[in-house]
């Protein structure tokens, strides 16, 4: 089967790689891909991935048989309704799914129909209404822009002066179109853990829990980022919440098939939980893997993932059987200098191949090119993504560390407590 995956990120390295390892797969095919993807298969570019015709355009050119898409916006922009109208397969949920992503109005108020726990919530499209709210319910509380803004478009204020400001820099355009409308939420407390689940004809097929770690340095200090890293699955859950969990993504599978959805809902369903006193509630939902859960995920994954893509874009839930190793897998981000704030590109990267050598080690790229000299340089914020498995996860972890100390390049930039508090326990959330 002739594949193409649209995306450019860790994310898109590990779905591309854990495709590449099925006897199924034949021509694989990542737009634009980056330095890791380029070595397991062939990286195009000269189209927009956001636009549908264009990709279909690509499709009809190179026989391809299944299209996978990594990111948001091309979902939130409608290709998977282009290639499906057309008679493709596609990986991924029609536009109409992708708003749980896309609006957080949306995916709001899809939780409050169907009982999913969720914060308590105004959503508003002027700045005298909402700063009423944010007046009415007082700080701790969250700001968040409706629309898509990179990761960057939540505030979570400590004081009724940041709210405010967060508000009106919202609407005064601070994330473009994404801030015409403003939500307003309770602050919640807790760990957070993400679920994500294969989604396909209103039945969900849950993955292991994963937790990402978003601020930029040790101790969770500093800028919000992409994620620094990430390990799964997370030892901290009970299984009465993971039960919790399971029932919530396996209820917002089925509504997403039912009036007054009737999403065509064939792709992930990302659930990032934050495990409160009173129980797991959802703290937003995605349209699409994670990044970088899916690098610890998908290295996990036992069952033929061609397989799985195929019976979840042909809409036969009969036909997925999820099966996993019993192994627990850190995952540790090296950034850029100065990132997530500007960096320097083009520095040359060393030791690559002899982390990914290491027992149980995975190297995913996430921004890397090739120079003239056809070594790897950075090309990104968040570089490398590399990956341990282990029978424990201190082992796991260990063997993170010690691929992270194989690979250099200058101002090389990575946490050194990926997975710490899990170490400890639940009471280092106290
Ligand atoms: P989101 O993109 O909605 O997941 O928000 C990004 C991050 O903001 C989350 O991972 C949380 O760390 C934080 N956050 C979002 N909503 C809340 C909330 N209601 N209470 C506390 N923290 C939140
Ligand atoms: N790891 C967070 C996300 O993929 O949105």
């Amino acid at each position: 089967m002739n594949i193409l995956v649209l995306g450019s990120g860790g994310r898109e390295h590990a779905i591309t790689w854990s495709l590449a390892k099925s006897p199924k797969c034949e021509k694989l095919f990542v737009a634009p891909g980056n330095g890791g993807t380029a070595a397991i298969a062939t990286n195009v570019s000269g189209f927009d991935i956001n636009d549908g015709a264009a990709v279909l355009g690509f499709v009809r050119e190179n026989d391809i048989e299944l299209v996978v898409i990594g990111p948001e916006a091309p979902l939130v922009a409608g290709v998977a309704d282009v290639l499906r109208e057309a008679g493709v397969l596609v990986f991924g949920p029609d536009a109409q799914g992708a708003q749980l992503e896309g609006s957080k109005t949306y995916s709001k108020q899809f939780m409050v129909d169907n009982d999913i726990p969720t914060a308590a919530y105004g959503s508003f499209d002027n700045k005298e209404d909402a700063l009423a709210y944010v007046n009415q319910i007082g700080a701790p509380l969250v700001v968040k822009a409706d629309g898509l803004a990179a990761g960057k478009g939540v505030i979570v204020a400590d004081t009724l002066e940041v709210a405010i400001e967060a508000v009106e820099s919202c609407f005064d355009g601070a994330f473009g179109d994404a801030g015409n409308c403003v939500v307003v939420e309770e602050c919640l407390t807790g760990p957070e853990c993400s679920l994500l689940a294969f989604v396909t004809g209103g039945k969900a097929f849950c993955m292991a829990t994963a937790q990402d770690h978003k601020r930029a340095y040790d101790g969770d200090l500093g800028p919000n980022t992409g994620g620094m890293g990430v390990y799964s699955p997370v030892p901290i859950v009970t299984d009465e919440e993971y039960a919790t969990m399971v029932q919530i993504m396996e209820r917002a599978a089925a509504a997403t098939a039912k009036a007054p959805f009737e999403h065509d809902y064939r792709g992930v369903l990302y659930g990032g939980f934050m495990l409160t006193p009173e129980g797991p509630k959802v703290l937003e939902f995605n349209a699409r893997f994670g990044d970088p859960e899916t690098q610890v995920i998908l290295p996990r994954l036992h069952a033929d993932l061609v397989d799985i893509m195929v019976a979840v874009a042909a809409g036969k839930p009969e036909d997925i059987q999820l099966d996993w190793y019993d192994s627990w897998a850190v995952c540790v981000v090296l950034a850029s200098e100065g990132y997530p704030g500007s960096y320097e590109k083009g520095k040359v990267i060393l030791g690559v191949d002899e982390a990914n050598a290491m027992q149980g080690v995975t190297v995913f790229h996430a921004g890397t090119a090739f120079n003239l000299d056809e070594e790897f340089v950075t090309a990104g914020g968040r570089v490398l993504n590399v990956v341990a498995l282990g029978d424990s996860f201190e082992k796991a972890r260990d063997r993170a560390y010690e691929a992270v100390d194989a690979i250099n390049f200058e101002g090389k930039q990575f946490r050194t407590d990926i997975g710490k508090k899990a170490s400890i326990g639940r009471s280092a959330w106290e």
